[in-house]
């Protein structure tokens, strides 16, 4: 894993999407024809909710709008999706997205994804969102927050390792950290169509985001603590381009952090 320790939330933001943009290359190029015959350069983005990735995407926006960047080669799926609330409900995912960042960029809507709940059928509705995932040739970068019990997407502890996109129930702990964007806890939604921890390893690469003291546990057991499903992110020590970028608050129960550090520094000298 490359570990990145930035001084503040609003650095973090800026360095994953420095990052992002430099991975992502030529895809954004607003040069690139929109019907570029060219696989290189069109790309698949994961992408995430929750406050932590906010920043990032108001980066991506300000990029955008400045035309340094564009969308129009992009495919999109989301991590998630609640379960019980509609699509036009403020607080679905659905909407996020369309407020926080799709409405302000030159995506193509159709090729902006979010898991399908407002269906009679989930298992299915999880099968084919996997189907499209890898039609469109699977993930190239899958941006992600973390819980403050570990876990990504709404994989919670003791999700299996190689899970599909399939349904989760949510933790006391996850509707309670998630209570703050709803009027009270009891409309939390008790459930979500998650992408599985196989969905998320099968990305290319992974940038996960986190900031606030209140994920230095999670961040310590992710990057530091034994693989294990208690710690769903853990999983991520497997993958071969895993990027987590972090603030000081975030990073401040690492063991290694002046490892880190120091590594990051020999690497951009
Ligand atoms: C939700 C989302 C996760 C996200 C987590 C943390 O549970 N499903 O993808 O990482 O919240 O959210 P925040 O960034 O607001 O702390």
């Amino acid at each position: 894993m490359r570990i990145i320790v930035c001084e503040s939330a609003e650095e973090v933001a800026l360095r994953a999407a420095i990052e992002s943009i430099e991975y992502l290359g030529e895809a954004l190029s607003t040069q690139s024809s929109g019907k570029s015959e060219n696989p290189e350069a069109s790309c698949v983005l994961g992408l995430a909710t929750g406050s932590t990735p906010l920043g990032l995407y108001r980066e991506w926006i300000e990029r955008y709008r400045a035309e340094e960047i564009s969308f129009r080669n992009v495919t999109s799926f989301n991590l998630d999706e609640y379960c019980g609330i509609p699509p036009s409900d403020p607080q679905s995912y659905h909407s996020v997205m369309h407020e926080n960042l799709f409405r302000h960029i030159d995506i193509d809507p159709a090729k902006a994804h979010i898991p399908v709940t407002d269906c009679d059928d989930l298992s299915q509705s999880g099968e084919r969102y996997e189907a499209m995932i890898e039609e469109a040739g699977g993930i190239d970068l899958q941006i992600l927050g973390i819980g403050s019990d570990g876990h990504i997407g709404f994989n919670e502890p003791g999700a299996s390792f190689s899970s599909p996109t399939r349904v989760k129930t949510l933790t006391k702990r996850t509707r309670e950290d998630n209570a703050r964007f709803f009027p009270s806890i009891d409309h939390v939604p008790r459930t979500a169509l998650t992408m599985g921890l196989g969905t998320i390893m099968s990305a290319r690469a992974i940038l996960l985001l986190a900031t606030g003291k209140g994920k230095a546990k999670a961040i310590r057991d992710t990057v530091e603590g034994p693989i294990t499903a208690m710690v769903p992110a853990s999983i991520l020590q497997f993958h071969p381009y895993a990027t987590v970028i972090l603030d000081a608050a975030a990073a401040s129960e690492l063991a290694l952090i002046d490892y880190y550090v120091d590594a990051e520094r020999n690497r951009q000298s």
